[in-house]
C-alpha cells in the first residue's frame, strides 16, 4: 500500500482519535493538581500553547475554564474552532508559536500546560527558554505550569517503538511511533509517525517524520534554572497518578512538572 508523506497535523481528526483516549484523565489531573498547589480564584483561566486539535481545550471549557490557546498549524486550530462550535462551546484561539506568542494581558491565567512532548518540537534551547519566560510572565503570580514530556536516555542504542489503536464512529486508526536514539551532541532525535486510517472499507497510511529536541533530567534542570520564575513544586509521570510523586531524575522516561509563578 503507498505511503502518504505529510505533516499529520495536517489531517487533526486523525491526531484527535488517537489521543483522545487519555483527554478526560489529562482534564482531571490539571483540575486536581490546580486544586492543591495553584492559589485560589474564581477565574479559573487557562491557556494551552500549542493546542493541536482543541481536546484538551474543549474538555477544559466543558468543565468550565476560560480556555484560551493556540497553535502553529491553522488545520488543528480550524478543527478546534468547528468541534467547540459544535460543542456550544467557547475558547478564544490563535494562530502562534511558543516560542515567540503573544497574550493579550500578561499576569492574567491561573494555570497553563503543555503535556505529551510537544515542548520538545522547541529545537533549540534559546527557543524552549524564550516558550517558558513568556508561560511565565502570562501566569498569575501563584499560577501554574504544567509540562510533560519524555525523557532521552543517552545510553540508549536501539530505537523506541510504540503502536495503539483507536476508533471513533466508522473510523479506524492505528499509529505506529518509532523514536531513534537521541544524539548527545546535536540534542536531537528522529521520530516517525505511520497512521493507518482504514473507513468506509478502505485503508490509507500516512507518515510524518520529524524531530525533537532532547532532555534528561539533568539538562531539563538547567533549562529550570534558567527561569527562577517557575519554581518547581512537584513531578509525576504519564500515568498522571497524583499518590505517586516522582523524582526529577533519569530513573523514569516520562516526567510531568509542575511549575509554579513565583510572586516577585
Ligand atoms: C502533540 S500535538 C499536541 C496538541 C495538544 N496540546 C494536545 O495535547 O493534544 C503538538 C502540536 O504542537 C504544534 N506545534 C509544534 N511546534 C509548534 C510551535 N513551535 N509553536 C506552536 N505550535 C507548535 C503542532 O501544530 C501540534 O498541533
Amino acid at each position: 500500500m503507498p505511503t502518504d508523506l505529510r505533516d499529520w497535523y495536517d489531517t487533526p481528526l486523525y491526531y484527535d482519535i488517537i489521543f483522545d483516549a487519555d483527554t478526560p484523565r489529562e482534564a482531571t489531573f490539571l483540575e486536581t493538581v490546580w486544586t492543591i498547589f495553584g492559589e485560589k480564584s474564581r477565574t479559573r483561566r487557562v491557556l494551552e500553547p500549542a493546542c493541536g486539535s482543541g481536546r484538551l481545550v474543549i474538555e477544559m471549557a466543558r468543565r468550565g475554564w476560560k480556555v484560551d490557546g493556540f497553535d502553529g498549524n491553522e488545520h488543528m486550530l480550524a478543527f478546534a474552532r468547528e468541534r467547540l462550535k459544535k460543542e456550544g462551546l467557547k475558547a478564544r484561539l490563535w494562530p502562534d508559536w511558543m516560542q515567540s506568542f503573544q497574550v493579550t494581558k500578561n499576569g492574567h491565567y491561573d494555570l497553563a500546560h503543555c503535556l505529551v512532548s510537544t515542548f520538545k518540537y522547541l529545537q533549540t534551547e534559546a527557543d524552549a527558554l524564550a516558550c517558558m519566560q513568556r508561560v511565565a510572565t502570562a501566569l498569575k503570580p501563584g499560577g501554574l505550569f504544567v509540562l510533560g514530556l519524555h525523557l532521552s536516555d543517552y545510553a540508549a542504542e536501539k530505537e523506541e517503538h510504540e503502536r495503539w489503536k483507536a476508533r471513533r464512529d466508522d473510523i479506524e486508526v492505528v499509529c505506529n511511533t518509532h523514536t531513534w536514539p537521541p544524539d548527545r551532541k546535536t540534542r536531537l532525535e528522529a521520530l516517525r509517525t505511520r497512521l493507518k486510517i482504514s473507513h468506509a472499507g478502505r485503508t490509507h497510511l500516512q507518515e510524518t517524520r520529524w524531530h525533537f529536541r532532547t532532555y534528561n533530567a539533568r539538562q531539563l534542570k538547567a533549562l529550570l534554572r534558567k527561569v527562577p520564575e517557575l519554581e518547581l513544586m512537584i513531578c509525576y509521570d504519564f500515568t498522571y497518578d497524583l499518590d505517586t510523586p516522582r523524582q526529577l531524575d533519569d530513573s523514569y522516561p516520562d516526567i510531568v512538572l509542575v511549575l509554579k509563578r513565583q510572586v516577585q
